[in-house]
């Protein structure tokens, strides 16, 4: 039965949209660098035991909390915690930290887009013979363009969450998601099939336990925040929609297919990246961040040849896709909170306007980091950050590893592994990890958590801004 509330039409809708919000930017420019700059396939081997032991917990932690609610990341704390009752904020504000530099981002894509579609038809708007970071580095100080695009992207995003959980955000990741997972196997035949792509993949996956052995801490901290932005946990997105996904699904197996998706697709992003970035990108091409994305991969589609604008157009609308389906989970944290207060208060939801002022919220602070073009323009730095690691390291840095580690102390400790099974035991599912869940919401993830939250505060560089020195030298 459909409430005003809304809920997901099928399991397979809801596991589009989660995996949807997991597969984002954090999969295409941060994991296939971090993986091959960390010990290739000894760093998977890290990320596999984090994302069991501390992504399983909280993303079934997450998907619990709210199905037993029913409501988002900030009604969820309130209604079930005392002790806990604020948390959900972290996660409220941090949709929209996230969301200021997702949507600039997502507009890059867009913009990159339009350039390999000029390039295609031979149009004045292509890359008129300059190279990547030529073209990148005047896109950057085209501020008015920057903000532009961004507008034009969380339109899009915010049309779709207006059209609900079930009519808006399923429809849209239903068909989407399988299209982008096309996508990405059509671009990995291209790559993979270059003349020296061989040296793409032996970076990302030889096994190299050498950084393990110099370096455990900071192989196991990439491996650990990467996880966490990547999974869209500790932030509340897991928590909104699992509020509306039916009592009957079974929340253990889809915690799991959600994490596998993730990390397969984490990987075929790599795949489908570095071996081209190594064939075409030349001498010191960068492999991860905004300049993967934009500059080296641009070069990259330049020197394909006559296929190089399909490729462009293709690649970049496949990573728009990512964006989008992450900025909508972003976004719908934000407006279920809204209609969750709607409906306590006994009012009719007006969905249409929450995703609104949402999202003209969210564009404010956007527009910020549009106009700073990530650092390009000079703009005033908050501490010495560039716009875009300022509202970054709030979010990725310090609410969601807190936020995942006062969930973890709260189902172990306040709300105990009785309440929190009894809705996973629901129309004769089990609760086949009750002993590992107990043991890890309790122990084993918040001393995790701990130290991630750590680890990531030395890589944003707090810890040297304090004590005048890093973790790790
Ligand atoms: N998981 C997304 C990515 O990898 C980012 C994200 C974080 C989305 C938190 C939603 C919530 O890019």
């Amino acid at each position: 039965m459909e409430t005003k509330r809304g809920s997901w039409g099928t399991n397979f809708g809801f596991l589009m949209a989660a995996v949807g919000s997991a597969v984002g930017l954090g999969n295409i420019w941060g994991f296939p660098y971090k993986m091959g700059a960390n010990g290739g396939f000894a760093f998977l081997l890290v990320y596999i035991v984090l994302a069991v032991i501390a992504g399983f917990t909280v993303m079934l932690g997450e998907l619990t909390l709210g199905r037993k609610s029913g409501r988002g990341a900030v009604g969820a704390y309130q209604l079930l915690s005392k002790r806990f009752k604020w948390v959900g904020w972290l996660g409220f504000a941090s949709a929209f930290l996230i969301m200021s530099f997702y949507s600039v981002l997502g507009g890059y894509c867009i913009k990159y887009m339009v350039i390999n579609i000029g390039d295609l038809f031979n149009a004045g708007f292509g890359m008129a013979g300059l190279d990547a970071g030529a073209v990148f580095g005047n896109f950057m100080v085209s501020q008015a363009e920057g903000v532009i695009y961004t507008v034009i992207f969380l339109a899009i995003t915010m049309v779709i969450v207006m059209g609900g959980i079930k009519g808006g955000i399923e429809k849209f990741s239903k068909i989407a998601m399988p299209a982008l997972f096309i996508m990405l196997v059509i671009v990995i035949i291209r790559s993979v099939s270059l003349p020296g792509a061989v040296e793409g993949l032996k970076f990302m996956f030889a096994p190299n336990f050498d950084p393990l052995k110099e370096n455990f801490g900071r192989v196991v901290a990439t491996a650990g925040g990467q996880m966490f932005f990547s999974l869209s946990l500790g932030m509340g997105c897991m928590i909104t929609y699992g509020s509306y996904l039916d009592k009957k699904e079974n929340l253990e197996r889809n915690s799991v297919i959600i994490i596998v998706a993730d990390t397969l697709v984490a990987i075929l992003a790599g795949i489908a990246v570095l071996p081209a970035a190594f064939a075409l990108g030349g001498e010191g091409a960068a492999l991860g961040g905004p300049s993967l994305l934009f500059v080296t991969l641009q070069d990259v589609f330049s020197a394909m040849g006559g296929i190089g604008p399909v490729m462009g157009i293709l690649f970049y609308l496949l990573v728009l896709i990512a964006a989008l389906t992450s900025a909508i989970s972003l976004v719908e944290v934000a407006t279920t909170f809204f209609i969750d207060r709607a409906e306590l208060k006994g009012r009719e939801p007006k969905r249409k306007l929450y995703t609104l002022v949402v999202c003209i919220g969210i564009l404010v602070l956007a527009t910020i980091v549009a106009l700073d073009g990530l650092g390009y323009n000079g703009l005033p730095m908050p501490l010495g950050y560039v716009w875009l690691d300022f509202f970054d390291l709030w979010s990725e840095g310090i609410m969601m590893p807190l936020g995942a580690l006062l969930m973890c102390l709260f189902i172990g400790w306040e709300l105990k592994m009785g309440a929190f099974g009894e809705e996973i035991e629901q129309h004769g599912n089990r609760f086949r990890s009750r002993g590992f869940m107990t043991a890890c919401c309790k122990f084993i993830t918040p001393i995790c958590m701990i130290f991630i939250l750590i680890v990531q505060l030395d890589s944003f560089g707090i810890i040297e801004k304090i004590f005048g020195r890093g973790l790790f030298g």
